[in-house]
């Protein structure tokens, strides 16, 4: 059964900080941001990652058996959307990424600020998760700056609730499609990242169109909402 609302918000009181865990599958090169992972034993070093089943990474950390975790400066919130927010399945995360490789292959980060390389010794399913352990073969830092901590609104901004007496459709948010906008009907919606498409916020579907229109143009651009119902990050235009 999925988590309840108070469930999810206490959670979301356990501080983690933010990661980019990177793999490599042939020639394949692929990674996920991930805020579960922590240290589980000392000798040996040993980590863990919880990645979701649906992930294009828990195939290819399956497959592979290796991974590498990045960390992310406090500063570094752009990086943490870049590889957290769409899937490596159909486009090329790492187009124009900097980063070099240590002894597994998987890409180590130049933005880090420190990196830990790992080979899987172990897996544990775990609900919607698996929990993969890794050994690491080999780590360093790279710049004293502070980690940055999981915060969901800085993140994927602010919640916004949806009216459920309109039966799970969020007023003023259009989807627009094909010179088309339709009012957002967040229990329907494709839950699948890379077809979301954009969201409008907008006082009437025309409007909506218009916005939509300078974005096209590249003269707006899309900002983050988490939605009340589904939980997921949307890029939103207003
Ligand atoms: C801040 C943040 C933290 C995340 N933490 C996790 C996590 O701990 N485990 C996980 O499986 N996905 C996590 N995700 C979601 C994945 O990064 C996201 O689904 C990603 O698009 C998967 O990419 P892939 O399909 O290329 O593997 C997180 C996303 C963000 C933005």
């Amino acid at each position: 059964m999925p988590a309840g609302p108070e469930i999810t918000l206490a959670q979301q009181k356990l501080v983690n900080g933010v990661t980019v865990v990177s793999t490599i599958l042939g020639a394949k090169i692929n990674a996920l941001t991930v805020a579960w992972v922590s240290r589980v034993s000392y000798s040996p070093p040993l980590l863990m990652i919880s990645i979701g089943k649906t992930r294009y990474s828990h195939e290819m950390i399956a497959e592979s058996g290796v991974f590498a975790v990045n960390v992310l400066s406090h500063s570094d919130i752009e990086t943490a959307r870049h590889f957290g927010l769409k899937s490596g399945r159909k486009t090329d995360k790492f187009e124009g990424v900097r980063y070099g490789t240590k002894t597994t292959g998987s890409p180590v980060l130049a933005g880090c600020i420190a990196w830990m390389d790992c080979r899987v010794v172990s897996r544990h399913d775990a609900g919607s998760h698996t929990i993969f352990i890794g050994e690491v073969l080999d780590a360093a830092i790279k710049t004293d700056e502070a980690t940055l901590v999981y915060d969901k609104e800085k993140i994927f901004g602010k919640t916004v609730g949806f009216a459920r007496e309109t039966g799970g459709r969020m007023l003023n948010y259009y989807h627009v499609k094909n010179g088309e906008a339709v009012v957002f009907d967040c229990r329907n919606h494709d839950h699948a990242e890379d077809e979301q498409g954009v969201l409008v916020y907008a006082d009437d579907p025309e409007s909506a169109l218009i916005i939509a229109q300078k974005h096209e143009k590249g003269e707006i651009q899309p900002e983050y909402v988490t939605c009340g119902s589904c939980s997921k990050p949307h890029p939103v235009l207003r």
